[in-house]
């Protein structure tokens, strides 16, 4: 599913941009083609969002991909746009709840393109829920998703981290450590990712294989934000990010190529944010009453 609005937002920023003579915004035009070149990643939910833009950004980079998602169609149109950049692509349906379709999935990626030496965990599941009327099937199953299936992409593609001295990057949230309403689930789950990445990086770093995560901010054009936007509208969310605009999926795989790759070569256990400041911003709505109340003449 595509936030056409989301992406609208995306999109006039881009153009403002551009009537200010900004330099042309492009966010993986800068990485060097050859950054991750002989390296194999493997990305689940790479079919969409934020993790198809991680996968663009390295194929960029000269990795081969290697995608899974729970829908082939999906799959498919995404190993499309990445050989456009020239990538070796290999994909199969998984649902990272099912650590024996996941293995296959690992297993097809290996024999397609080789020994994995990059693991994105990015498949997550979301919605708002009030913590007293959700079911516990409803919490388990974000749970399931998220901090069960990057266990999973972690525990299956170790043989291959250890052969190739890689690196897992876990794509978290900002629940993980901002306490949120309706979002329990999601906290819970992120939390536990947040120390699984760090304890693999304690417990794994002696094999050579480095471990951190992501947190993005909103990120135009994604599931995720058509979730959490929707009830609320775009304007909300933009104007509580300090640089005023959604980030997009590409500028989030920037950060995740120069993390995953040699350039990142001393870095384990960290979590990385680039959420264009919006973690930065306590209770904004007291911060929104002060200024209203000082500075609204200006
Ligand atoms: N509010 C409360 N409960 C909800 C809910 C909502 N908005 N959406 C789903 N649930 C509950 C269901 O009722 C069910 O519980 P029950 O069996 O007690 O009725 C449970 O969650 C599982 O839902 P189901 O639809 O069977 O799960 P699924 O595996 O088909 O889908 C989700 C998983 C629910 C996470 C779905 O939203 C999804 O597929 N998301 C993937 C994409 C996504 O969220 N991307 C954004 C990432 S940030």
């Amino acid at each position: 599913m595509t936030d056409t609005s989301a992406a609208a937002a995306g999109a006039e920023s881009a153009s403002e941009a551009a009537s200010t003579s900004a330099p042309a915004h492009d966010p993986i035009g800068h990485l060097s083609p050859t950054l991750l070149e002989g390296h194999v990643a493997f990305i689940t939910g790479g079919g969409s969002g934020i993790n198809l833009g991680i996968a663009r950004a390295f194929a960029r980079c000269g990795a081969a991909i290697a995608i899974c998602g729970r829908t082939e169609e999906k799959l498919a149109t995404a190993a499309e746009d990445l050989r456009g950049f020239g990538a070796q692509v290999a994909y199969r349906t998984a649902d990272v709840r099912d650590a024996e379709a996941l293995q296959a999935a690992v297993d097809h990626a290996v024999s397609e393109l080789g020994d994995i030496s990059i693991t994105v965990a990015g498949a997550a599941g979301n919605f708002f829920a009030k913590a007293e009327e959700m079911s516990s099937n409803a919490f388990r199953t974000v749970v399931d998703i998220d901090l069960m299936g990057a266990y999973h992409a972690a525990r299956a593609t170790f043989p291959s981290l250890q052969r190739t001295r890689g690196s897992i990057l876990f794509i978290s949230a900002s629940q993980a450590y901002k306490a949120t309403k309706y979002q329990a689930h999601v906290g819970a789950a992120k939390a536990g990712i947040e120390m699984l990445m760090k304890d693999l990086a304690v417990e794994w770093g002696p094999h050579g294989i480095r471990s951190n995560s992501l947190v993005p901010g909103p990120v135009a054009g994604t599931e995720g934000m058509s979730r959490l936007a929707g009830p609320t509208g775009d304007d909300m969310w933009r104007r509580a990010v300090p640089l005023g605009r959604y980030a997009e999926t590409e500028e989030i795989g920037a950060m995740a190529a120069v993390l995953s790759g040699p350039l990142g070569a001393y870095v384990t256990g960290s979590q990385y944010t680039v959420d264009g400041g919006l973690g930065l911003v306590g209770s904004g709505h007291i911060s929104d009453a002060v200024e209203k109340a000082l500075f609204a003449d200006e």
